[in-house]
């Protein structure tokens, strides 16, 4: 991720949430490319990273994005049972339950965090998710505690 992934105030001094979404390339990826094809209206806030498997996607990629600008997060991959490595999102769904009763001690609304199954022909569904996320986020506001921390000096 870039520092173009910072949250933006357009000219009129609206807020203009940046979303990170991580999916697996099996079945939201798809998604998200049918909902694309379709021509699905969806709002441009969300910038995908895809990666083979939820059961890839490591709990720090979240806070990373956070400390990059992120102000709202997306995790999506297969139903479970139709995850292309048999196991990866049953795995995923235990980490993120863990990962769920650290995010108050980490300081973060879970709210800006969604969690999601979205297969490859759930197109309209992955243009839901993205509408919803963006204008709860929006509602919500800017998030700046984890902003370039890694960068601080303490
Ligand atoms: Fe999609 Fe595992 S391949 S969650």
């Amino acid at each position: 991720m870039s520092e173009a992934t910072t949250s933006t105030e357009t000219t009129a001094g609206t807020f203009e949430p940046r979303i990170q979404a991580f999916v697996c390339n099996w079945c939201t990826y798809t998604g998200a490319d049918l909902a694309g094809t379709s021509r699905i209206p969806m709002a441009p806030n969300v910038r995908i990273i895809r990666l083979p498997c939820t059961g890839r996607i490591d709990t720090l990629f979240i806070l990373k994005a956070f400390e990059r600008g992120a102000d709202g997060v997306i995790v999506s991959g297969c139903h479970p049972n139709d995850c292309h490595y048999a196991a990866g999102n049953f795995h995923a769904r235990r980490r993120f339950a863990v990962f769920r009763e650290l995010i108050d001690f980490l300081g973060l609304d879970p709210d800006r965090i969604t969690f999601s199954w979205v297969s490859a022909s759930e197109g309209k569904k992955w243009s839901e998710i993205v509408n919803d996320t963006t204008e709860r986020i929006r509602r919500m506001g800017p998030f700046s505690a984890y902003r370039g921390l890694a960068g601080r000096t303490p």
